[in-house]
This record gives structure tokens, C-alpha cells and sequence, in this order.
């Protein structure tokens, strides 16, 4: 199977960025996440060379719901990163992190008055989803006596090739004002006082593999960003949003990279922005591309068992990586200790979860397993342990961060003290 250069596979064991995952399970335990932050920081970098070198003012905003680990946000705020956060908690954690409040749009499709509060007092943009929205953060800059800087988020109503639970730009999609009502949002944002329309922002959908999707966004976008230029709007921004695919069938799989993706987008974004007379940023919001193949999920087979077909037990399961059950996901799987025995016996992977639905990987072969194995699940970096839950009275995982050969850990795990911590005994039980 091929692997990205941070894996390796050496003396049988898949080491992350040279250290031995098998060592990093012992010590830390199981399930562990592990990532690796010089990985990380490569596709950042990535995304800023191929942007960079073809537009002189691009915005990368780590999409900070893929992962919202605040040790992993550090290291991209110190490379410049902004951030697409959806709440006020990322909106915080964003901060904590060291982001420019300048740097950062508060995305949503459902905010609440607290967050839009939130937003006027930290002076972040934010992209408003509806034109009710519009009047309530209008309503809230009031009274804080301030001008907030917005922009909408436009559905373009683009069919995209992924699943459908992730394409956020179908025109029946819950996202965004339909395009062809965009002109007349913005009329309306004039006539707010405490409001300044600046930006255009849309996000087509999630895991896609082809880049014409992309092509077609941007058009829609620059067409949008010429009517609203003619119209007086001021544009500092237009945020194209995220989605740019990984390879998660590492052999089949194509592998767009930011390079591909700056190639064909920019052209079409420099040609409309110079068509309107204007030179906005372009801003982008990877989340997946940014931090998926960075992370390994470690877990270990507890038991294997010869049913139907043969099971091998894990430790982690939907509620620590959720993908596999919620989309049916695929993520490749190492047996870490055997990473190099020769593929013998086809096993399903499940978790410790009392669903049918627990699977983590289904029908692998793999090498003979037995209880104490190691696997590794690749690319569990983005959505991974953000979407982690304490279902069946679990608690979450650690996770470890690598920079070169050190190792630390970035989240301690759970502990049944922290289930209960948030728990109360209402007064009839005291
Ligand atoms: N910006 C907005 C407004 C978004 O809604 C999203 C993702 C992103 C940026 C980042 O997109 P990315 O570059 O990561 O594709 N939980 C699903 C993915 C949901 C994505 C939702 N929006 C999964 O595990 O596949």
C-alpha cells in the first residue's frame, strides 16, 4: 500500500514520523490518536506555495470543525493560519490559539444570539446564512455600537461527486442563500446601518476528488462578485470555501493535490476579479485536505472470532472514529506489530460498540491476527476525534502530537470522572 512519507514501516512496525506507533501504544495506551504536526504543517505550506506564487493576496482558514485540537491550531496560527469556525467554542478556541480575529469568519447556518453577540465583541467577520440573520446581527452591532464586516454564503446550487450527507452546495442543501437571490441580500445588508458587506463565501461540499466542481464554484463566484462590484459593493473577500479530497483508498484512489487545485481554480478567480476592476483576497477553507493523512488511529484487537466470517475485536470503535458508520466510510488499515507479514486472512474490524452498525473496516485481508495486536487506521486526522463521542459510557481517547522525533500528548484521555463531571443530581434526588 503506498503511504505518505511521514509512515514508514520498519523492522515489522509502522512508525509516524520515525517513531515506533507499537512504542507510542504502549506508552500512551489504547485507542490513541497520533498525529504528526510537521505533516500538518506540509500541507498548510502546500496550500500557501500553490495559492501564493499564482495570487498575491490569498487567506488560508484552517475549516477548525475537521480538528479542534488547540495544540494542532497553534502550529497552523503560527504559519499564518486563519480559521472557518462554527461556533462560538471554535470561535474561542481559534482565539486561544493565537488567530487574528481579522483572520477569522464565523461560518453557520444556525446561530444563536450569543454567537452572534460573541462575534460583534471579538470583531470577527462573519457569513451569514439568511437574511433574518442579516437583521439579528445588524440588531446586535447596534447595540454593541459597532460595524460588523459580513459577507453571505451563497448556495450555487452545484451537484458535486461525493456522498450525499457532505455535499453542502445542492440547490436543496440546508447552506446558504440561492445565488440568484444574492444580489438583492445585499441590497438589503446596505440598508443596515451597523452592517459593511465585504465578502462572498461558499462551500460546495466535502471529500471531493475531482477539481471541476471547484472550477465551476469559482465561476459562479466571480459571476456573483461582478453583478454585486456593479452594483457598489466593496469586496475584500471571496472565500471559496473547502472540500478538496484525500485519497483514502491509498492505491485507487486519485490524489488531488492544492498544486492541481490552485491551477485550475485561480485562473478562473484572477480573470473574473480583474474583469470587475478589483483585487479582494482569496480566501480558502481546507479542513480535511489539511489534517486527514496526518493522523493514525491506534486500537487494539481484544479478541478475534470465527463466525460467519472472522471479526477481529478493537477497542475503538463509532465512538471514537464515527466515518466508517456515519458515511461508510473507508479508511485504510496496518496492522502496526505485522506491518510488513504477508496479507493472509480477511477479517471485518469492529468496535466495542453494542451496534450492529460498528465497523471499522470491513472484509481487510490482513496478516493472522490475535489478541494484543496493533491497527492502525490511516488518515483519521480530520473528523476523527472531533466527532468522538462518550456513547456507551466511554470515555475519549488521548491524543499525541509529534514534531520531528518528539512525542507529547496533546489531549490526556478521558476518565469516568469526566462523564460525570457535567452531571447533576436534580434537588428530589439529594
Ligand atoms: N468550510 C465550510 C463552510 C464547511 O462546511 C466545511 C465542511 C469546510 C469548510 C471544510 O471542508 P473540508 O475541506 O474539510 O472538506 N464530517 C464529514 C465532513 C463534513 C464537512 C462539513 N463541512 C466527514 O467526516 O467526511
Amino acid at each position: 500500500m503506498k503511504l505518505p512519507h511521514h509512515l514508514s514501516v520498519k523492522n515489522g512496525h509502522l512508525h509516524i514520523n520515525g517513531l515506533d506507533c507499537i512504542a507510542l501504544a504502549e506508552k500512551y495506551g489504547t485507542p490513541l490518536y497520533v498525529t504528526s504536526e510537521d505533516r500538518v504543517v506540509e500541507q498548510f505550506g502546500s496550500y500557501q506555495k500553490a495559492l501564493g506564487a499564482r495570487y498575491p493576496k490569498v487567506q488560508i482558514l484552517f475549516a477548525a470543525k475537521a480538528n479542534g485540537n488547540l495544540a494542532l491550531m497553534r502550529a497552523l496560527a503560527q504559519k499564518g493560519a486563519g480559521a472557518d469556525v462554527f461556533s462560538s467554542e471554535e470561535l474561542s478556541l481559534a482565539l486561544v490559539a493565537g488567530m487574528a480575529p481579522e483572520k477569522l469568519l464565523f461560518n453557520g447556518s444556525s446561530k444563536t444570539p450569543a454567537d452572534l453577540k460573541l462575534a460583534v465583541e471579538k470583531g470577527v467577520k462573519v457569513s451569514l446564512d439568511s437574511l433574518d440573520e442579516l437583521h439579528q446581527l445588524d440588531a446586535a452591532a447596534k447595540a454593541a455600537g459597532r460595524k460588523v464586516k459580513v459577507s453571505f454564503r451563497v448556495n450555487p446550487a452545484l451537484n458535486v461527486p461525493t456522498h450525499p450527507k457532505i455535499a453542502t452546495g445542492l440547490a436543496t442543501s440546508k447552506f446558504g442563500i440561492p445565488h440568484e437571490e444574492i444580489p438583492a441580500a445585499y441590497r438589503e445588508a446596505f440598508a443596515c446601518k451597523n452592517i459593511q458587506p465585504v465578502g462572498i463565501h461558499c462551500h460546495i461540499g466535502s471529500q471531493i476528488l475531482d477539481i471541476e466542481p471547484f472550477v465551476r464554484a469559482a465561476e459562479v463566484m466571480v459571476r456573483i462578485a461582478k453583478e454585486l462590484t456593479e452594483m457598489g459593493v466593496k469586496l475584500e473577500f471571496i472565500d471559496l470555501g473547502g472540500g478538496l479530497g484525500i485519497p483514502y483508498h491509498h492505491d485507487t484512489d486519485p490524489a488531488p493535490s492544492a498544486e492541481d487545485y490552485a491551477a485550475k481554480v485561480v485562473p478562473i478567480f484572477k480573470a473574473g476579479v480583474e474583469a470587475c476592476g478589483i483585487s479582494p483576497e482569496l480566501w480558502v477553507e481546507p479542513g480535511r485536505s489539511l489534517v486527514a493523512d496526518s493522523t493514525v488511529l491506534l486500537t487494539r484487537v481484544n479478541s478475534t472470532k470465527n463466525a460467519h466470517k472472522r471479526f477481529a475485536n478493537v477497542d475503538a470503535g463509532f465512538n471514537i472514529l464515527i466515518r466508517p458508520a456515519m458515511y461508510d466510510s473507508y479508511h485504510e488499515v496496518i496492522v502496526a506489530n505485522k506491518a510488513d507479514a504477508p496479507l493472509t486472512t480477511e477479517y471485518t474490524v469492529t468496535g466495542p460498540i453494542c451496534e450492529t452498525g460498528d465497523i471499522l473496516a470491513k472484509d481487510r485481508k490482513l496478516p493472522e491476527l490475535a489478541a494484543g495486536d496493533i491497527i492502525a487506521v490511516l488518515d483519521a486526522g480530520a473528523y476523527g476525534y472531533a466527532m468522538s463521542s462518550q456513547y456507551n459510557g466511554r470515555p475519549r481517547c488521548p491524543e499525541v502530537l509529534i514534531k520531528g522525533a518528539q512525542a507529547g500528548l496533546m489531549r490526556r484521555g478521558e476518565t469516568i470522572s469526566d462523564i460525570t463531571a457535567a452531571m447533576e443530581r436534580p434537588a428530589w434526588q439529594q
